[in-house]
């Protein structure tokens, strides 16, 4: 995972020191902008740590040509050759802390891979990155089922109605009864699922899986370099030379097979575009099992870029003015250079370099000279981009996430909410002279979504909130080296941070005027209420019964109370 993060950083080195070299990051230029869009799909893998979203991933970019062998993401080689400065605090810790894009072709389709970071204190950072896919692969570990990380990320793309295929890991291990798995996926999850595929026996004796879409086996090998499938078709489950394959697991499959076909409908596609059944295929990863027939799915079903929301309207991805919206930001991959990137899900239209686009927040004309896409080759500053690609554009401070670019329209794209952050500290300056550094560093590192900045006033008190431990030591470890000013944490006894609205404005200054103490402001400068303990919380939302509380800064659905 670190790896594939770190070529992005790579490539965008490159290319700020030497220079830019064209490319183009479609594959037909004379192509329609409907065609363009029917070409893509972007979508995410995610899962608890260690289910195997690595490994998937990177069998994914090997079956789409993007590297050569198996094993290349993990090989110290490469990720000596590609380390960037700012990422020491993760090689030390050995987790991503960051979010990187894969662009590869697969049958005939460009497919934009977001990766996102599978430790839990980094939870904000995939949250926002699955606002910009359009779907969602879900990795489960066959061994443990349903994991607490999985739960919570599947709320958050219940929330968007993301579509989501489900990919049952490491068949080859002593995992649970595959019924059982099932039942565990539509209590836990909420969905409803629909196996694609069966496996025959797991474990020691797994045999392979039977591919009910397709009617055909494809028998297990275990091997970690061989990429092709043992396929065999078979006319009916009554042939007896099933035997010759699977025996004694014949009439196994056989009932099994009978039971799923009672059990579940057919597959509804319709159901899973609208995020309300999500078809499963078991495999093993890292043997290369159950890849290919998933990528195959994938491709055939996944939705193509699809219309998203904004605040004045939707926008549908072929209409033809340009419009996106930055869901991260990267700040100072290069210490020397300071510069940042902010990553551009377009959304309609095309976009070209050196064209002048609208920075909708600031009102602002804004040109890029050298935007990046994620091609896994040498080229990476593009001419053009379509809906649904994620482009990379340097930025000397403009962009906050959440951001929209248009041509003009004055709109914003929604649902980047940042949602209540778990655990609070206040940040204490430790060396006076360095006020201005810190108070720039820590406004820089919160623009990109590391934490939550809230500011109490009078007294600019900075109380910052996350939803792991673990941000705490990478801010402080990077206002030291980024910015040269140092900190400490006090910790704060908070139960939520709430924002308030009240549809008459001033019984929303009463409110804030009362709970002066417990009032901050966010990043926007909307009201923010830090609910000391529930209790209190549910307290003052009896006694307030005009002002609204929202758990999330979007005030629209309130998922994690
Ligand atoms: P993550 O990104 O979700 O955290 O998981 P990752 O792919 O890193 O996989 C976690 C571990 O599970 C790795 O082993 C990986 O090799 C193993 N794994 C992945 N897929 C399968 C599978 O289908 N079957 C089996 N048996 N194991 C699988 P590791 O020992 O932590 O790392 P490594 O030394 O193998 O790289």
């Amino acid at each position: 995972m670190q790896l594939k993060f770190s070529i992005s950083i790579a490539y965008f080195k490159f290319s700020a020191r030497n220079k830019p070299i064209t490319s183009n990051i479609t594959f037909a230029p004379l192509m329609t902008l409907d065609e363009e869009i029917a070409k893509r799909r972007t979508f995410a893998i995610i899962s608890h740590p260690d289910a195997g979203k690595t490994t998937l991933t990177e069998k994914f970019l090997l079956f789409g040509g993007a590297i050569q062998t198996a094993g290349a993401v993990k090989s110290n080689k490469i990720k000596k050759a590609a380390t960037s400065d700012f990422m020491d605090i993760e090689r030390q810790r050995g987790i991503s802390v960051a979010t990187s894009v894969m662009t590869f072709e697969y049958n005939d389709k460009i497919i934009n891979l977001l990766d996102t970071p599978g430790h839990k204190d980094f939870a904000e950072d995939t949250y926002r990155t699955l606002t910009a896919v359009d779907s969602v692969i879900l990795v489960i570990d066959c061994v443990k089922g349903v994991e607490a990380q999985t739960e919570k990320l599947m709320e958050v793309c219940r929330m968007r109605d993301a579509p989501v295929i489900i990919f049952i890991n490491k068949m080859d291990r002593e995992g649970q009864n595959p019924f059982d798995l099932l039942d565990e996926l539509e209590l836990k999850l909420n969905i409803k699922v629909r196996p694609l595929s069966w496996p025959i026996s797991i474990g020691q004796s797994f045999k392979g899986v039977y591919n009910l879409y397709e009617k055909s086996l494809n028998i297990f090998n275990p091997s970690q370099t061989k990429l092709t499938d043992d396929i065999v078709s078979i006319s009916s489950l009554n042939d007896e030379s099933l035997d010759d394959y699977i025996a004694p697991y014949t009439n196994q499959l056989r009932e099994d097979v009978s039971l799923i076909e009672g059990v579940y409908d057919a597959f509804d596609h319709k159901a899973y575009l609208a995020g309300k059944l999500a078809p499963v295929f078991f495999g093993s990863a890292v043997n290369n099992f159950g890849v290919r027939e998933l990528l195959n799915a994938f491709t055939s079903i996944a939705p193509p870029p699809i219309p998203r929301g904004t605040d004045l309207r939707e926008v549908k991805p072929e209409e033809k003015p340009f419009t996106g919206f930055v869901f991260k930001i990267h700040a100072n991959l290069d210490p020397r250079h300071r510069d940042r990137i902010a990553f551009v899900r377009v959304c309609s239209g095309k976009f070209e370099r050196n064209k002048f686009y609208t920075h909708t927040r600031l009102l602002k004309e804004l040109r890029f000279s050298s935007p990046a896409s994620f091609m896994a080759s040498a080229k990476n500053i593009i001419d053009e981009a379509f809906p649904g690609d994620v482009i990379g554009l340097y930025d000397s401070g403009n962009f906050k996430i959440g951001d929209t670019l248009t041509e003009g329209e004055h709109i914003h794209y929604k649902g980047i909410p940042s949602f209540s952050p778990e655990i609070f500290k206040e940040l204490v300056n430790t060396d006076p002279m360095k006020t201005k550094q810190l108070d720039k560093g820590i406004r820089q590192l919160t623009d990109e979504g590391v934490a939550q900045l809230f500011t109490q006033q009078p007294g600019n008190r900075k109380i910052v909130g996350t939803v792991g431990e673990l941000q705490f030591e990478v801010i402080q470890y990077r206002l030291q080296n980024e910015y040269g000013a140092s900190c400490s944490w006090r910790p704060l006894q908070l139960h939520k941070a709430c924002w308030v609205t009240a549809d008459d404005k001033t019984e929303l200054q009463e409110f804030v005027r009362l709970r002066g103490q417990q009032i901050c402001l966010d990043k926007d400068d909307h009201f923010v209420y830090m609910a000391e303990t529930r209790y209190m919380l549910d307290t003052l939302m009896q006694n307030h019964p005009h002002v609204k509380f929202h758990f999330t800064s979007e005030f629209k659905k309130d998922i994690l109370k």
